[in-house]
């Protein structure tokens, strides 16, 4: 292994329904920090679809054949003798998904006599969120994540790289998981987070405004965690009880929306000023959305702080973010004997 030279790093992910491959080259550390993608396949499982969420059996099944075609399309344009690493995301997510993509590195670390690093998810979401162009961000430490995905809502507070220590998180559902359900309640396709989103925008264009306020749960609480079931249950209600006319999609889809950004943004705030924290990094398939983005970039420029979020593609998962968490851990020799190598559903960041 050549330490602090350049790396090439495979990053494979199948925490959830996404299949992601990816692979980079590295180099460098802190601002000397440098990569390139050289391939980054992600196979997006529609079968879900009918379901309005992730069916763990078929996930598995879809990742077991997507993964083979997908690193075949990456090394199709790659030399695989140079690769350095495997990175392979281990936790959190559905273990029989999660042990596909282990049981994948496992084959190719023996294949290639090459390590495996083990990688946690949601570092993968925080870290390509660090990243822009090619190099690490320029920021400050200390800075605060917000993870929302759909199966987290976290507020992480980071003292410097691989620091974490959380100051919040949801009580129930998640805020993608929300987005999901909400999207399902008003007939929209899985994932609903796009769907919900487009809605909104819509209604928001046209100036539609709903005539009922939703609730903004938990957003005055003495502390930092949420909860989002009880924001379902308000839209469940008020589907079941009126008939839904032309429009009223849109406008149910912007208050609820609207109800998200608001608990999202207050909450991240208040942690901004309570901790000192000068950056918030956003990370996660709910971070795509574009109106919790500007709301939330705006407000933070106006306290003198700044949003660190990756480009929209990239936040929903892919095994970019994975060759990147990798890529850190590999420079600390964060390696595991493949046959220790275990999913953990549960897996935190500290
Ligand atoms: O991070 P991710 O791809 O998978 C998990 O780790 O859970 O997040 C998926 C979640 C889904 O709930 C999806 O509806 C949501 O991200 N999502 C969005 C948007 N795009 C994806 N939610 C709101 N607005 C979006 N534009
Ligand atoms: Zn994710």
């Amino acid at each position: 292994m050549r330490y602090n030279a350049l790396m090439h790093i495979l990053g494979i992910e199948t925490s959830a329904d996404d299949t992601g491959v990816a692979l980079i080259e590295a180099e460098g550390e802190g601002q000397g920090f440098r990569f390139k993608m050289l391939g980054n396949e992600v196979s997006s499982q529609d079968i879900h679809k009918a379901y309005g969420g992730i069916f763990p059996t078929m996930a598995k099944r879809e990742h077991i054949k997507n993964l083979p075609a997908l690193f075949d399309r990456i090394l199709g344009v790659y030399e695989t003798t140079n690769i350095d690493a495997v990175a392979v995301t281990v936790g959190p997510g559905l273990e029989p998904c999660l042990w596909t993509g282990i049981t994948f590195a496992q084959e190719l670390s023996e294949k290639w006599s090459v390590p495996i690093v083990p990688v946690n998810h949601m570092e993968g979401h925080i870290l390509i969120s660090m990243t822009e162009k090619g190099r690490l961000a320029k920021f400050d430490f200390p800075a605060l994540a917000l993870l929302i995905s759909g199966g987290h809502t976290e507020l992480v507070l980071m003292k410097t790289f691989g620091q974490y220590a959380y100051i919040g998180r949801t009580r129930d559902d998640a805020v993608g998981e929300a987005f999901d359900k909400v999207a399902r309640l008003l007939g929209l396709s899985y994932p609903g987070g796009p769907e919900i989103s487009r809605l909104a925008l819509a209604a928001r264009s046209s100036r539609l405004k709903a005539d009922f306020t939703l609730p903004r749960p938990m957003i005055h609480s003495d502390n930092y965690d949420f909860s989002f079931a009880g924001l379902k249950t308000a839209v469940e209600r008020y589907v079941q009880a009126h008939e839904l006319h032309s429009l009223d999609r849109e406008k149910i889809a912007r208050e609820f929306e609207d109800a998200v950004t608001d608990v999202l943004v207050y909450k991240t705030l208040h942690a901004v000023e309570e901790f000192g924290v000068s950056t918030v990094i956003m990370g996660g398939g709910v971070s795509a959305n574009k109106h919790i983005r500007s709301e939330l970039s705006s407000k933070l420029e106006a306290m003198g702080s700044k949003l660190l979020v990756c480009p929209p593609e990239y936040s929903t998962d892919n095994g970019l973010m994975i060759a990147l968490a990798g890529y850190f851990h590999a420079l600390k020799k964060d390696f595991i004997d493949p046959q220790n190598l275990k999913a953990n559903g549960n897996l935190k960041l500290c």
